[in-house]
């Protein structure tokens, strides 16, 4: 029998920091050594959850397509590549110190959230700005401001002391540029084509902050489309617009809680036709959860007058060589799984309870089934050990033996789990167990011999 359910409150960023500490998805990493500012570990379920987002993504966009190829390229890159790419000189955030806490804070936007104004690389603007208005600092209420100076978000590193200027990749696109002439010669692939990479990116960030929305160790999920300089590029664009956006939905976003923000023409990088991030409307508000770009050959331009190696298509067909454009659409993966979590999670009231519910699309949810005996003895352990072993070579499935069935079930209900299969003492006569269903709470029971075939309909369902 179905029981009542009414959905309670909103989701907030506390809520879900809090469920994913307590339920093995994410932990503020070396907590035992008091922690690292905003770094984060994923623990059992929260890899699991990350790993099938990265395999839905992978297929969307590179095993399902006949233009798109893949790689993994190194963390670890020629240091003439971030010249090339402008980030030396230019990857910059503006920051501004509190002489009176030593607090650090993003000057760009302390002034925005002051007056609206977005001042990107204005810094003694900024500075008379936070001076004149007397702003005070959010942590210690003083208003007494170092001037507002740029520093570089790249990571820093040497090896063995040998090549200087050595970083940390601030991004996952550097890796694919330099790589596009092996793959052009190596993979007979034809414009338009893409090259996706799924891979860590380091930022120095002034302020990380929102659990793992802004982080200084990420992942991006990056494609760099090659297309001809010549062909209208707006409808293909578009389309990557409207990839980003199903992708997400796919993973349980909702329409009404995405946008679309385009930049305005003037702040345009100067090789930029168009930049759109896609927002979604997280707890403390709208903000980027993917970007996409063109970026004219700017990319490959640069790395060819830098490496002096030509990065050219010949385009065959009709006798013609030239530097493709690109289109960037890029993903950050932290912020993906951050949205998943959001979307999922629910609060039901089921009669005189409430129960947590993540409603993992079946796809990502971290455990597919759950098997749980009503018994720790024999020969009923013994039976579902052998059902667990079976499906466990399919599914991601959890043994639970402990607690009543009623704190199982809302315990497999809190990190997602479709499926709750118990085995009671009927099974051993009938050869039957009962299935629960995560949302509807619907129970049926199935024979043994077709719970594997039912589970595989369920779940591709
Ligand atoms: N190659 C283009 C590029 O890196 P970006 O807008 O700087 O563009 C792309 O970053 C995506 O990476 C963002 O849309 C966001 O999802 C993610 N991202 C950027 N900085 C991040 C951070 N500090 N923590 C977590 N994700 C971040």
């Amino acid at each position: 029998m179905v029981e009542e359910k009414k959905v309670l409150q909103e989701v907030t960023m506390e809520k879900i920091t809090s469920l994913c500490k307590r339920k093995g998805f994410i932990f503020p990493a070396c907590e035992i050594y008091g922690g690292l500012a905003n770094a984060y570990s994923y623990g059992p379920y929260g890899a699991e959850l990350k790993k099938n987002i990265k395999e839905l993504w992978w297929k969307k966009f590179v095993q399902n397509r006949v233009d798109m190829v893949g790689m993994d390229g190194p963390i670890l890159l020629h240091p003439k590549l971030w010249e090339a790419s402008g980030h030396t000189t230019g990857f910059n955030d503006a920051m501004v110190d509190c002489k009176k806490c030593k607090k650090r804070f993003r000057a760009d936007h302390l002034v925005e959230e002051l007056t609206g104004k977005d001042l990107e690389g204005q810094l003694d603007e900024m500075t008379n700005i936070l001076r004149d208005e007397k702003l005070k600092c959010p942590e210690c209420g003083q208003s007494d401001w170092t001037k507002a100076r740029n520093i570089n978000m790249m990571f820093k590193t040497d090896m063995n002391g040998i090549t200087e200027s050595l970083y940390l990749r601030p991004e996952t696109a550097g890796a694919i540029f330099v790589d596009f002439k092996n793959i052009v010669d190596s993979m007979r692939v034809k414009v338009p084509f893409g090259i996706a990479q799924i891979g860590k990116a380091f930022r120095n960030e002034i302020v990380a902050r929102n659990f793992i929305f802004r982080l200084r160790e990420f992942e991006q999920m990056e494609i760099e489309y090659f297309i001809d300089p010549e062909i209208k590029w707006e409808p293909l664009f578009d389309n990557w617009l409207e990839l980003q956006e199903e992708f997400i939905m796919e993973l349980g976003a909702k329409k009404e809680n995405l946008r679309r923000f385009e930049h305005a023409k003037e702040k345009l990088s100067h090789y930029s036709r168009k930049t759109v991030d896609i927002e979604y409307k997280f707890p403390f508000g709208f903000s980027e959860l993917f970007g996409l770009a063109h970026r004219g050959d700017f990319d490959l331009t640069q790395h060819t007058k830098f490496s002096n190696e030509k990065l050219e298509y010949f385009d065959a067909q009709n006798n013609r060589r030239y530097t493709p454009h690109v289109i960037e659409p890029t993903f950050g993966l932290d912020r993906t799984i951050l949205v998943a979590l959001l979307a999922a999670y629910t609060e039901e009231k089921v009669k005189n309870d409430t129960r947590v519910v993540m409603k993992f699309p079946k796809k990502i949810a971290p455990v597919k089934v759950a098997i749980l005996p009503l018994s720790k003895k024999k020969p009923l352990s013994d039976s579902a050990k052998e059902i667990f072993e079976n499906l466990s070579s399919e599914f991601v499935c959890e043994y639970d033996q402990t607690q009543s069935i009623g704190k199982r079930y809302r315990r497999q209900d809190e990190i997602g789990t479709p499926y709750c299969v118990t085995i009671d003492f009927d099974s051993l006569e009938d050869k039957k167990v009962t299935v629960r269903d995560r949302d509807t709470m619907e129970q049926e029971r199935i024979q043994i011999a077709k719970l594997k075939d039912y589970l595989r309909e369920k779940l591709n369902s």
